[in-house]
């Protein structure tokens, strides 16, 4: 399986199996745009009514964020319940646990009436504070989560040996992996007689003669019912865009001295940001994934230290043989702290339906968002569809929320600009290094490579014009706005752009 960066992932170990040709549909009742969890959950539950149904995916199947999740199936969510019932009330922070309940029932059902083998394993999770005022926040994470209806529970061992002053437990959680499931569902469906067209990048949807007519980037056209977007935003600059902001987090894989010291649980401790631990299966043998480090896409400096520092933070508790991955991966934070999940906002039709905003917790919202998309075209309204509407207007909180983040990029653009200025020469680049350089008083995005090679990019951004920075662990040029990146020559990884970086005839300008 292919990613959408240089690092391998854990996950990308899996064969998908070859699609089958069929003949060129040229309409469908549903397009889907993208073949991640989100869009596998949608196409084959549409699949299963009867509907056809064509997924376009602009790279490969699971390219995007599944095959670089962190793997947790987790109804305590990485944004605390004090949050969620801050911001939105408890019986709405009721209804968003109840629903995540229904997203790992979902997956359990796949599961079980496709035989996927995808290792799930149900478990506890645990939280831990490592001094007063974590302490306090977590006792105050714990009154929430009961409040909402979690049972859990002081207590005085963790399974993990880091020192703590205070913990709790909560059941119902679980793990699994994410793309064995995720060939599953592509089986469950093929079988079905569902299409995949991957290399396929939706560049336009319009409304047309009653339906939608979807193009592109390659001039094909397709005509459906219904478009699903499954590509955390839709292509192109939408209102959505200014609703969710790009985050990156970090995850390795280590073996451990002793087998038997990974964990069979989801544990996450109190730091900012935090880390979380699990543990996975490969070939019959117990690993422990670690995480953490997160920060906004291409707002850290070097990348790399991520890395390092979440190496070093391991190392201080595990006694360890050697790390077998490491990869870093793209997550949207929503501005309310909850996913936008329905019919897109402001249309006069209900033919487009979106899914995004899941923050950390993407294999449950992803699961979630493709099933109630799909209820929705199938039967017009699903369950949860008030609590995840995309035309919610948030709290007062939303808007400082999203001025910030506005705010936030206009700086980050100016910044970068003034940098720029000082940036030296093309001799400082090493090796296996990108970065932004000037070139007759043009701004150059330059890669050079392992044999010396160099690749010479615009860095405008082709979305919305932000200047995309060098991100030195993944080899990509990522865009501080809105999280579209791009490979070393510009080729487009991740939306929401869908144009390329424009590229420097560099052969006749740089010598
Ligand atoms: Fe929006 Fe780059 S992703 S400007």
């Amino acid at each position: 399986m292919q990613r959408d960066g240089i690092n391998n992932s854990i996950w990308q170990e899996v064969d998908v199996p070859k699609l089958p040709v069929l003949p060129d549909q040229e309409h469908a009742e549903i397009v889907v745009v993208g073949a991640g969890i989100t869009g596998l959950t949608a196409a084959l539950k549409l699949r299963e009514a009867g509907k056809t149904c064509v997924i376009l995916e602009a790279n490969t199947v699971g390219f995007g964020t599944t095959g670089g999740t962190s793997a947790h199936l987790n109804t305590v969510l990485d944004t605390p319940y004090t949050d969620i019932i801050e911001q939105h009330g408890i019986e709405k922070a009721r209804t968003v646990l109840k629903s995540t309940r229904e997203a790992i029932s979902i997956i359990q059902k796949n599961i079980t009436r496709y035989k996927i083998d995808c290792d799930f394993t149900p478990c506890s999770g645990f939280m831990y504070a490592e001094n007063d005022e974590e302490e306090k926040e977590l006792k105050k994470i714990k009154n929430a989560l009961e409040q909402v209806g979690i049972v859990c529970s002081e207590v005085a061992k963790i399974p993990i040996p880091a020192p703590f002053i205070y913990a709790i437990e909560f059941p119902e959680q679980a793990r699994f992996h994410p793309t064995k499931y995720l060939v599953g569902l592509v089986k469950a469906y093929t079988d079905l007689g569902g299409q995949i067209r991957e290399g396929t990048l939706v560049q336009q949807v319009k409304e047309d003669d009653g339906g939608l007519r979807i193009k592109t980037v390659d001039d094909r056209i397709f005509s459906a019912d219904f478009v699903v977007y499954a590509t955390h935003t839709p292509p192109g600059i939408q209102l959505m865009t200014f609703r969710v902001a790009p985050y990156r987090s970090y995850i390795q894989v280590w073996e451990l001295e002793r087998q038997k010291d990974c964990p069979e649980a989801l544990i996450y401790d109190m730091q900012e940001p935090f880390h979380y631990f699990r543990t996975v299966e490969q070939d019959g043998k117990s690993y422990l994934l670690v995480g953490g480090q997160d920060h906004k896409t291409a707002h850290h400096d070097n990348e790399k230290k991520n890395f390092r520092e979440l190496e070093a933070y391991i190392r201080r508790l595990y006694t360890v043989n050697k790390k077998t991955y490491e990869w870093s991966s793209q997550y949207y934070e929503s501005q309310d702290s909850l996913p936008f999940i329905g019919y897109y906002p402001g249309k006069k039709h209900h033919r487009e339906l979106l899914s995004t905003g899941y923050g950390g917790n993407g294999l449950i919202f992803g699961t979630l968002g493709g099933a109630m998309m799909a209820e929705l075209v199938l039967h017009g309204k699903t369950a949860f569809q008030d609590v995840y509407s995309p035309s919610r207007t948030g709290p007062l909180s939303t808007i400082r929320d999203l001025l910030v983040e506005n705010y936030d990029v206009a700086k980050h653009f100016v910044k970068d600009r003034f940098f720029l200025e000082k940036v030296e020469g093309l001799a400082e680049l090493g090796r296996g290094e990108g970065k932004i350089l000037h070139y007759e008083g043009d701004r150059i995005g330059i890669f050079k490579d392992e044999k010396g090679k160099l690749f010479a990019v615009d860095p405008v951004c082709r979305h919305a014009a932000c200047i995309v920075k060098w991100n030195n662990t993944e080899r990509s040029w990522d865009c501080p706005c809105h999280g579209a990146r791009y490979a070393p020559n510009g080729s487009l990884l991740t939306g929401p752009s869908v144009a390329p970086l424009k590229l420097w005839d560099f052969e006749t300008t740089i010598q």
